[in-house]
C-alpha cells in the first residue's frame, strides 16, 4: 500500500498556521514529508522548508486580510493551530486570536476551499464542558466582523474573564454548530476540533506563568501538573501526540469524520466524567 497515497496530501495545497512551534511545527513536518505544498503562517519566523513561509499576527483583521491574499485559490486542507495563554489583562486579545481571527479566516478562505476539503482546528480540554455555554458561543459564531466581534467581547466581561476557556469552548461549538451548515456541507468541508491535554511547547511556559495567581511558573506549573498528571501518574505528551494525529484527521484516511471534537489526553477527561467530576 502507497501510504503517500493513503493520506492524499502528495501535490495538494495545505495551510497550516502556528507552524513556527510546537504541535504545528511537528504537523507541519509530517505533511512535508508526506509531499503537501505547505503555506505556513505564523507571528514569529518559521525555519521549515514549506512552500510559503508567511509572518504575520493572526488576531487582527488586515493582518489575515493581507495573508489571505497571500494564499493560493484553490486549498486541500487548512488547520488552525495557533494560539497564546490566557493572561490577566489580555482577555480580549485571547478571543481575538484563539478563536475569532480563526473562525474569520476560515471563512474568508470558503471560497477556495476545494469540494471535500478539510478544516482542522487545535482547541484544548479547556474548551469542555462547551455544550452548557453553547448558547452564548453561538452569539459569538453569529458575528460577521472584528468590529461586532470587539464590541460584543467589550459588553461581556464576565463571560471573557475566563480567557482561554471560552475562546475554545467557541471553537469547540463552531466545530459542532457548521458541520452541517450548508456552506460547509453543501461541498462536503469537513470540520474537526483536537482537544490536546498538556503537551511541553513553545507555550508551556505561558501556561504555567498564567496559571498562578502571581504569575510564579513553578507554582502555576505545580498546580497544572496536580490537574493533569498526578491523577493518573501520567507524563506531559510531545508536540507530535498531537501534530500528528491532527494531520490524520485531516487527511483522506478520514474522508467520514465531521464535526468531531477529539479529546486527546491519554484518558483523563473520560475519568473526570467517570468519577462526575463533568456533566
Ligand atoms: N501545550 C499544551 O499543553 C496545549 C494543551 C491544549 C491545547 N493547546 C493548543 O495547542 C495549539 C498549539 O500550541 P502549542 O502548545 O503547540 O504552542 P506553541 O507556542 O509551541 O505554538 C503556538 C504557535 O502559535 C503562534 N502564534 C501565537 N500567536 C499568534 C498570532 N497572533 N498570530 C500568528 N501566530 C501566532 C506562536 O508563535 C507559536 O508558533 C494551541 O491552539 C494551543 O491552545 C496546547
Amino acid at each position: 500500500m502507497d501510504l503517500k497515497k493513503l493520506f492524499g496530501y502528495e501535490n495538494k495545497n495545505v495551510v497550516i498556521t502556528g507552524a513556527a512551534s510546537g504541535m504545528s511545527k511537528s504537523a507541519c513536518e509530517l505533511l512535508l514529508e508526506l509531499g503537501a505544498n505547505v503555506y505556513a503562517i505564523d507571528i514569529n519566523p518559521i525555519a521549515l522548508p514549506v512552500k510559503k513561509a508567511i509572518q504575520a499576527d493572526l488576531g487582527k483583521q488586515e493582518e489575515i486580510e493581507r495573508v489571505v491574499r497571500e494564499l493560493p485559490e484553490q486549498i486541500d486542507a487548512l488547520f488552525l493551530c495557533h494560539a497564546i495563554a490566557g493572561y490577566k489583562g489580555k482577555e480580549l486579545q485571547v478571543q481575538l486570536v484563539n478563536f475569532f481571527g480563526q473562525k474569520y479566516m476560515v471563512e474568508l478562505l470558503l471560497p477556495r476551499l476545494v469540494d471535500k476539503a478539510s478544516v482542522t482546528f487545535i482547541s484544548s480540554v479547556g474548551g469542555m464542558g462547551f455544550e452548557q455555554n453553547y448558547k452564548t458561543c453561538l452569539e459569538v459564531i453569529d458575528l460577521k466582523n472584528f468590529e461586532e466581534a470587539i464590541k460584543w467581547y467589550q459588553e461581556h466581561p464576565d463571560i471573557i474573564a475566563n480567557s482561554y476557556v471560552f475562546a475554545k469552548q467557541c471553537m469547540n461549538s463552531y466545530v459542532n454548530s457548521k458541520c452541517m451548515s450548508k456552506e460547509f456541507i453543501d461541498r462536503k468541508i469537513r470540520l474537526n476540533a483536537i482537544c490536546p491535554g498538556y503537551t511541553l511547547t513553545g507555550l508551556t511556559d505561558d501556561f504555567n506563568k498564567s496559571s498562578s495567581p502571581t504569575l510564579n511558573a513553578k507554582e502555576g506549573q505545580e498546580m497544572i501538573e496536580n490537574m493533569f498528571i498526578k491523577g493518573w501518574n501520567g507524563y506531559p505528551a510531545e508536540p507530535k501526540d498531537m501534530g500528528y494525529p491532527l494531520v490524520v484527521i485531516g487527511s483522506d484516511i478520514c474522508s467520514y469524520m465531521s464535526g468531531q471534537v477529539i479529546y486527546i489526553d491519554y484518558g483523563l477527561t473520560s475519568n473526570w466524567k467517570h468519577n462526575g467530576l463533568l456533566n
